[in-house]
């Protein structure tokens, strides 16, 4: 469907999101890496009550609800698939990052989930973890590797995929309810998002 030109009202109890997909063709050059104590941990068949709780810890700040919605079957389906990678970035012992790669379009890879915690952004790590991104999809057999961020997301996300390489090609509108509402995560998350009820 086709949004008129102009306002568009969005019913109360409803979150909306301007969405940008980005690709990249190439393996891009990587960003230098800053100097951090991170490591990379590879997580094979994830434990569902581990994944939801990183998840929620990099995600619910900026109103990542996906997830938190599915069942214990469809979520695992996807975790546990070999065609999907999900490692954590690891600070001082915690898993602080979150880096799901989805290779099961095949030729292709959606970096599906792509954030650290709160008192990891703006001090490297995400670009660390960027780099080891662009490495783990770059090193199978695709010709694309592409990403979509939202308007609810870190402001900085759109710019940090630009300078690593993704290049801006569809723009969509979300719309859905607000999960602050049904219970999927607490009313104080995502400040900067006010409630409409
Ligand atoms: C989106 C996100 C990954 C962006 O990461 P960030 O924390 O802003 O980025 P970083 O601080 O790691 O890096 C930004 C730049 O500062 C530089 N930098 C930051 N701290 C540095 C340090 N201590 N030493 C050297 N360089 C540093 C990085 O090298 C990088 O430079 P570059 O982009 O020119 O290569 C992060 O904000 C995040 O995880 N947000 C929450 C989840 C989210 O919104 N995810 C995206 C939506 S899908």
């Amino acid at each position: 469907m086709i949004l008129p030109d102009g306002y568009s009202d969005v019913p109360a109890g409803k979150i909306a999101a301007v969405v940008t997909h980005l690709e990249m063709t190439e393996r891009p050059s990587l960003r230098s890496d800053p100097e951090g104590a991170w490591t990379l941990r590879r997580v094979p068949s994830p434990d569902l009550h581990w994944f939801r709780d990183l998840y929620r810890r990099v995600g619910e700040e900026w109103l990542w609800f996906s997830r938190l919605q599915m069942t214990d079957a469809d979520l695992a389906a996807i975790v546990r698939s070999p065609m999907v990678e999900v490692c954590a970035l690891v600070h001082e012992g915690r898993d602080e990052g979150l880096l799901e790669l989805d290779f099961r379009q095949a030729g292709q890879c959606e970096l599906a989930f792509f954030g650290v915690t709160a008192g990891l952004i703006g001090g490297g790590a995400g670009r660390w973890l960027m780099n080891r991104a662009m490495e783990l999809a770059w090193s199978r057999q695709v010709t694309r590797v592409w990403v979509h961020t939202c308007t609810l997301d870190h402001p900085s996300a759109l710019a940090f995929y630009r300078r690593s390489g993704f290049r801006p090609l569809r723009r969509q509108i979300e719309i859905a309810d607000d999960p602050r509402l049904d219970g999927t995560m607490p009313r104080r998350a995502a400040k900067h998002v006010p409630i409409v009820e």
